[in-house]
């Protein structure tokens, strides 16, 4: 039987699915408790082009499912990453040569990075369609505009104020499908020793850790050093400076130019390499991936039915986007787990997409701890395992399943 193939998002290319996760809900497709079961999937499926290098998704859903007003993500209710942007905006500060810099974010959410720059009086300009995010960004005083970024957008900018001297995004460019559009206004917005400057979870990070977690239906790229570059000399432009982040789990910040404009850093030589050593856009090592993503589902179940087994309560900690791939995937529900500790008040009080576990507030947690927790904001492990140490000497273990599954005895 021929197997389907999908057009490339960033070449002219097609590719085939090398891992499918079956039907999926949508990662932050939290219910309410007396929703129907019917509730909207799609095939989850991931593909690399071999002609660029790009890992994809197959089949994205529509982009207003996925982000509509009731989404509503707060970047800033976070600490640690608050204090990441603020260091993030104070590495670019540093970068900035021109006496009057303008700076321009791409999906600025409520002002978390640019508020920075709006302190210290620089000119800047965040783009964020999503409204009451950007409400909440002018109220910090950060100029905001409401609509997606394309060529028609840049030029508009650069009408009112010139090109940009640097062009933000952080966790933004994975998500959006119509990625040749942003590009094509990024060359035209970026003045000409400016700098496109974005990170995102990187793919290096996710095969190392088998992290597959990370792939759900708004993530539809999966970068690595490889493909950004290939793509990005399409428009005359080349990565020179490239920074691994230990946030979201593994992320990777590259700095993009005009051809010839910067020179290259020795960074770019050195992950170029590692990448070729890891084989990033050879299709075996997805082959092998996707080969350990099974396993990993079937040893976290048969730790699961294992602990269940001795009576003993088990509770998810956190209720991450990424949790809604595991669940689904593993076929984990309200037998499994009692419930699902978050800290996100509007999560609270509603049911886990697909597999209608129920969030409850953290002091649920608290006031009567369980045998095991099942860590899914792994990605915020270190600040949960610093805060947790009540939970330990109260008798309680951890069960983790990045990088592999573990269960404390
Ligand atoms: P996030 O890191 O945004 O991951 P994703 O992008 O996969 O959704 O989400 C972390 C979730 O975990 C969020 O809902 C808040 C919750 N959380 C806690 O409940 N307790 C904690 O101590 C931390 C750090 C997060």
């Amino acid at each position: 039987m021929d197997r389907e193939s999908y057009a490339c998002r960033t070449c002219d290319s097609s590719f085939e699915v090398f891992l499918s996760f079956g039907q999926m809900p949508l990662g932050n497709g939290f219910l309410s408790p007396h929703s129907p079961s019917d509730e909207y999937r799609f095939p989850l499926e991931v593909g690399l082009c071999e002609q660029c290098g790009m890992v994809q998704l197959a089949e994205q859903p529509d982009a207003e499912r996925m982000f509509h007003e009731e989404y509503a993500f707060f970047s800033s209710t976070s600490r640690r990453m608050a204090a990441h942007f603020g260091e993030f905006a104070g590495q670019v500060r540093q970068r900035l040569l021109d006496p009057d810099p303008f700076v321009v974010e791409l999906g600025s959410n409520d002002g978390i990075m640019l508020r920075h720059f709006a302190d210290a009086g620089v000119r800047h300009l965040g783009i964020e369609p999503s409204a009451n995010v950007a409400v909440a960004a002018r109220e910090k005083g950060v100029q905001t505009i409401c609509r997606f970024f394309n060529q028609q957008t840049a030029e508009d900018i650069i009408r009112e104020h010139g090109r940009a001297d640097a062009i933000l995004a952080a966790n933004v460019i994975c998500h959006i499908a119509d990625l040749r559009s942003v590009l094509a206004g990024i060359k035209e917005l970026l003045s000409p020793e400016g700098l496109f400057i974005y990170e995102d979870p990187y793919l290096g990070d996710i095969l190392t850790n088998t992290s597959y977690d990370q792939i759900y239906d708004e993530h539809v790229f999966y970068f690595s050093l490889a493909s950004v570059s290939r793509f990005v000399a399409q428009y005359g432009l080349e990565v020179v400076d490239v920074a691994s982040q230990n946030v979201h789990g593994g992320s990777m910040r590259y700095s993009i130019a005009h051809r010839s404009a910067h020179p290259v850093s020795d960074a770019v030589t050195t992950l170029r390499q590692q990448e070729d050593r890891q084989g990033l856009t050879q299709l075996a090592s997805f082959h092998a991936f996707r080969d350990r993503v099974e396993q990993s589902r079937t040893r976290l179940r048969t730790a699961l039915r294992e602990v269940r087994a001795t009576g003993a309560r088990i509770v998810g900690y956190g209720a991450t986007s990424k949790s809604t791939t595991v669940l689904n995937y593993c076929g984990i529900g309200p037998d499994d787990l009692e419930f699902i500790s978050d800290t996100t008040p509007g999560k609270q009080g509603k049911l886990t997409p697909g597999s209608r576990i129920p969030v409850r507030p953290y002091d649920d947690f608290v006031s009567d701890y369980p045998e095991y927790a099942l860590l899914f904001a792994w990605n915020h492990r270190d600040e949960i395992m610093a805060n947790e140490d009540a939970f330990r000497n109260a008798g309680g273990r951890w069960i983790q399943y990045v990088p592999e599954v573990t269960v404390e005895l």
